[in-house]
């Protein structure tokens, strides 16, 4: 039995779907919005729906084989795992932003809100900026609006959160997207199992 820990939500269901489509289905997980594991023991997975930034903790500990996970939170937290392929869903990317005035001064400690410390923190480092992290956990377009800080790093989708805060993009980071992971003592012990899924999972990537 191979477990296998989805982000609850829509990219989730849009992850179970490939899964599905891919041979490894399990009609209840559908049925059912309370139940958090549903298995189908014929096709060998059982699947566990947990909050998208846990996917990483479950896989890396062994919880789970495999796993479903953001670039983002990959990046962030640096998980000990095996990253096997981009699912080229969830995209979105990791941006500076700022208020629309808004004009560097070099001189000073730039003030930056995110959630994503260490991200930010590496990004700024490689530019040789000294900075000043403030860290948040939601809401981070306010920060800059009330003056609690100069920009935010933060994941920009559509950019609607950013103009209906007055705010726009600086810069990118990186580029975001949902990634299988695996853990590495189980991809050793499964790898032919967990190579047949991958290889199930990549004919179902969408390109566009
Ligand atoms: C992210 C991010 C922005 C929003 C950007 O939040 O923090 O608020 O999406 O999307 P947009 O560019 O399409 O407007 P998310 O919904 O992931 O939830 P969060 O508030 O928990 O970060």
């Amino acid at each position: 039995m191979i477990n296998v820990a989805l982000p609850k939500g829509r990219l989730g269901e849009k992850v179970y779907a490939m899964f599905a489509a891919a041979g490894y289905e399990c009609p209840s997980i559908l049925e059912n919005n309370r139940k958090l594991i549903f298995e189908n023991e014929a096709a060998g997975v059982r699947y566990f729906w947990v909050k998208p930034s846990d996917v990483a903790i479950y896989v890396e500990r062994g919880a789970a084989d495999i796993g479903v996970a953001g670039k983002d939170i990959l990046l962030e937290y640096r998980p000990d795992v095996y990253e096997l392929l981009d699912l080229n869903l969830g995209r979105c990317r990791m941006a500076v932003a700022a208020k629309k005035d808004f004009r560097d001064d070099t001189e000073k400690t730039l003030r930056v809100a995110t959630k994503f410390t260490r991200i930010a923190r590496e990004y700024y480092a490689g530019l040789g900026r000294d900075i000043d992290i403030i860290h948040l956990n939601g809401s981070i377009e306010i920060a800059p609006i009330l003056g609690l800080s100069d920009v935010i790093v933060d994941i920009v989708e559509t950019g609607k959160t950013l103009l209906e805060n007055n705010l726009e993009p600086v810069e990118t980071i990186v580029p975001i997207s949902a990634r299988l992971i695996a853990n590495k003592a189980s991809f050793k012990f499964n790898a032919s199992t967990i190579e047949a899924i991958a290889e199930g999972l990549k004919g179902q990537i969408k390109y566009d």
